[in-house]
């Protein structure tokens, strides 16, 4: 297991790092931890595991925190991360950050600065088609094209990954559902390079935000508001 998680956080850095490419980078720390199903939660996370409303699996719950928790030990913070009312992490006082699990890795970012971010991870697996044209909207298509033309899978998992990460960016602040369709990707960098791409994202809400998408060795997003 550990290698899983030494390469997903080499690509988690990495796409890290692209966000130093412009102004939401710089202060940006990520940590990836291993899902355990045997783990035992902090004590101080407990209370998380029997929220009735909460959606995430047990394990993935507490590795996030654990992820959470050690970054910011590394800001020399030993602050609780508790739930806010629609599943939101509540971070400290002028810190931002944002949780995701999958069933092998959960991993985390913090903004020191606390502007909004949002992260999500998801195994490198195709989409299924039967839900692409619930997540990849008509005017979409062009930027999960493959070299032979037709709607790359692998590719619309990095859009759904990048619409969650959105979707975590901005439901803090806006505390507004949004649907897949309500987020739209408008654009692209440079296009893919190799496994990552950098989009322009626009919600019906009225937010742009910037992804950084990679689909290996997971496919994971990092979102910032432009
Ligand atoms: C929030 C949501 C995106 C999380 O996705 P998921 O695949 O269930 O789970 P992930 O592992 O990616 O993320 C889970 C973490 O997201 C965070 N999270 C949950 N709700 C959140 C919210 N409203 N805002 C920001 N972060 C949130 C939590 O830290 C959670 O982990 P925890 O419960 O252990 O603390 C999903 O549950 C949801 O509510 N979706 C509805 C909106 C949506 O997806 N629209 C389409 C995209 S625009």
């Amino acid at each position: 297991m550990s290698a899983v998680v030494d390469d997903t956080s080499t690509a988690l850095v990495a796409l890290a790092a692209e966000c130093e490419n412009d102004e939401a980078g710089a202060a940006l720390h990520v940590m990836v931890v291993a899902v355990d199903d045997g783990a035992a939660a902090h004590a101080d996370d407990r209370a998380l595991l029997d929220d009735v409303d909460r959606k995430s699996p047990r394990a993935g719950t507490i590795a996030g925190r654990r992820a959470a928790r050690a970054i910011l030990a590394q800001l020399g913070r030993n602050d609780v991360v508790r739930r806010g009312p629609i599943g939101e992490p509540l971070w400290p006082q002028g810190i931002s950050g944002s949780i995701a699990h999958d069933d092998d890795v959960a991993v985390c970012v913090i903004d020191a600065r606390g502007r909004p971010i949002g992260i999500d991870v998801e195994p490198a697996l195709p989409l299924p088609a039967e839900v692409v044209a619930d997540v990849v909207r008509d005017d979409e298509r062009a930027m999960v094209r493959g070299a032979d033309g037709q709607v790359d899978l692998l590719r619309a998992r990095a859009l759904f990954c990048a619409k969650e990460a959105a979707y975590k960016a901005c439901a803090p602040l806006d505390g507004v559902f949004l649907s897949f369709h309500d987020v739209r990707v408008t654009a692209d960098g440079d296009g893919w390079r190799d496994d990552v791409v950098v989009w322009r994202l626009v919600t019906s809400t009225g937010r742009t935000l910037r992804a950084r998408v990679c689909v290996a060795p997971r496919v994971m997003a990092i979102c910032t508001i432009a």
